[in-house]
């Protein structure tokens, strides 16, 4: 009988607790693979597991995730209806950026986990995401706009959008944040 999809997810999230193509595994308390609902219509992808989310082996659970949970809500969004993961799925020391080959090592798995879900709808959360899909763009020209394209053979359509973290630090950030919820909001009313 074939896997449900919850069931491929859960065997993707064993091969990253086994992973050992890049060093993070050693510095890391546990892996973080992504949580959510494996029928999720939106997938959300940040950068990289913090301190919380990798004490906890939980995506978006520290200050950033608290924020997110907030846009979520105002666009009336569950969080159960949703899968949000990373780039990377441990977490780098003191939150560094993520290496090239980090990412090169460890996007498998996301695409795996995309291929899965197949989502209506990808918001990326900040640069590193956005520039795994769109390599040459930057996130301050393009944040907010409805993408699509063919990747992987998979058409996906993505929204970048700001990291919350930058949301958390800024407040002219915070408010591009806000209205680019909005902006997400009325795509999935028209979707
Ligand atoms: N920042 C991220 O990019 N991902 C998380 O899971 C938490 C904070």
């Amino acid at each position: 009988m074939a896997l449900t999809k919850e069931q491929q997810l859960q065997y993707i999230s064993h091969l990253i607790g086994e992973c050992h193509k890049c060093d993070l595994y050693k510095t890391a308390t546990n892996h973080v693979p992504g949580h959510g609902n494996a029928n999720a219509e939106i997938v959300f992808i940040g950068e990289a597991p913090g301190e919380q989310e990798d004490l906890q082996g939980l995506p978006f659970v520290g200050n950033s995730g608290k924020l997110l949970d907030k846009l979520l809500n105002t666009i009336k969004v569950p969080r159960t209806d949703v899968f949000i993961c990373n780039i990377l799925k441990h977490r780098p020391p003191e939150n560094r950026d993520p290496l090239p080959q980090e990412m090169k090592v460890c996007t498998p798995y996301l695409k795996a986990q995309l291929k899965i879900i197949k989502p209506k709808l990808i918001i990326t959360l900040g640069r590193f995401a956005m520039n795994y899909f769109f390599p040459e763009e930057s996130i301050s020209r393009i944040r907010g706009q409805v993408r699509k394209i063919i990747w992987q053979e998979l058409p996906l359509t993505i929204i970048p959008v700001y990291h919350p973290s930058a949301g958390l630090r800024n407040g002219a950030m915070l408010k591009s944040l806000q209205e680019d919820f909005l902006s997400i909001g009325q795509y999935l009313q028209k979707n």
